[in-house]
């Protein structure tokens, strides 16, 4: 049978070997550090698993969800103006499952073949997947490190800029770590306002931020309501991963626009985790905050574990992942990943998989504890790579 074309945008046949040697070596029995996944290994909260469990009960709860509750969509309003200071209403808000289902469709509802889009390299897979399917022509602008990881919009050509429809940014960065202030937001949306192009802020990452910095929203910004819109998870700070939560917020007429995409495929979010999602965004913080300690305690861990033994990692700024320049004498981070997989039996992601610019990089996810921290960071000191 002859497949659609539209799967050969979504070839990996150069990570199959990586992940074959993966799991021969979890299935030996070998030691092994499993850095390379971005799911988190904390508990999620009991009043989340709680609120879900109730609603499973009542069979009504089986059905066909076939829209957002207005509870839900309330939560949502509230948790905004609370955490982020800042005001939006219900028909602001849409729930997609996952931002990565949200994001993977953003394409086919906002583009049309050919149209220009901006997405950062390295960045998250499924930017560019959502984009291709859409049938967009991606431009990747580079995260640099002499950049601080942060796009310059300066070096983005005029007529790239005139001609993109929408621009994806995602701060606290995976996989770069990378943290964008209030200068860089600014001017961010004076540049989408002159070229008239839509932000897309993706904000996984908001209460995984460190140094006492806080996560924010990009309606924090002025201006930032007329130009874009947010994907907002539940995702990483509640570790609800599997429960696929997530939000699209802001302009209406782009809701609208997914809204009706999303109608035609999809029935709604299963009610009891429209419950969990109420009582994850209803309830207490506390759990939050101290799970962000607990990811700066790894990363320090991790950063100045590697320091401590002659590889120079910065410090991540924020995001739940390490972002790791090959040691010297290292160039191909498929190569090194495969190297650092046998020597080391610490499994971490190949920057190349990031986009070109992710070339020469690897990435670490946080997802052990320090004290485990310390021993990969022992077993890549005695793997004689550094
Ligand atoms: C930048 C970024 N966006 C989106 C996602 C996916 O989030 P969700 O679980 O809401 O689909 C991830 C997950 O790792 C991510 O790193």
């Amino acid at each position: 049978m002859q497949f659609s074309k539209r799967l050969s945008l979504f070839g990996d046949e150069i990570f199959a070997a990586l992940n074959r040697r993966k799991v021969e070596l979890e299935a030996s029995g070998k030691r092994i550090y499993n850095l390379s996944v971005g799911t988190p290994d904390f508990e999620t909260p009991a009043h989340i698993r709680q609120a879900l469990i109730e609603a499973a009960e009542d069979p009504e709860n089986w059905k066909y969800a076939l829209r957002d509750l207005p509870e839900l969509l309330q939560a949502v309003c509230g948790y905004y103006a609370r955490r982020f200071g800042v005001q939006i209403t219900p028909d602001e808000v849409m729930s997609v499952n996952g931002s990565q289902e949200g994001i993977g469709h953003i394409g086919l509802a906002l583009c049309d073949e050919g149209d220009v889009v901006l997405l950062p390299d390295p960045g998250y897979p499924v930017f560019t997947a959502g984009s291709l399917l859409g049938g967009a022509k991606p431009y990747y602008y580079p995260l640099l490190e002499e950049n601080g990881f942060l796009p310059d919009l300066s070096a983005i050509p005029r007529e790239t800029a005139e001609a993109a429809k929408y621009m994806i940014v995602s701060f606290p960065s995976n996989p770069a770590g990378s943290v964008a202030g209030e200068a860089f937001y600014r001017e961010l949306v004076d540049f989408a306002k002159k070229y008239d192009i839509l932000i897309i802020h993706d904000n996984a990452y908001s209460d995984i931020i460190f140094d006492g910095k806080e996560g924010r929203s990009f309606f924090n910004v002025p201006g930032a309501r007329e130009v874009g819109v947010e994907f907002f998870s539940l995702s990483k700070s509640f570790n609800v991963t599997g429960a696929r939560i997530s939000f699209l917020i802001g302009r209406t007429d782009v809701i609208q626009a997914v809204r009706l995409l999303r109608s035609q495929i999809d029935f709604g979010m299963f009610l009891p985790v429209q419950r969990a999602a109420i009582a994850a965004l209803n309830g207490p913080r506390e759990a939050v905050v101290r799970q962000c300690a607990d990811y700066q305690a790894r990363r320090d861990a991790l950063c100045g574990g590697l320091r401590s033994i002659g590889w120079a990692v910065p410090d991540s700024k924020g995001s739940m992942f390490v972002w790791a320049k090959l040691p010297q004498g290292h160039q191909d981070s498929m190569v090194f990943c495969m190297q650092l997989m046998e020597k080391a039996g610490v499994i971490c992601t190949p920057g190349a998989s990031f986009g070109p610019h992710g070339e020469g990089y690897v990435r670490f996810a946080l997802v052990l504890p320090p004290q485990e921290i310390c021993e990969v960071v022992q077993a890549i000191r005695e793997s004689g790579l550094l």
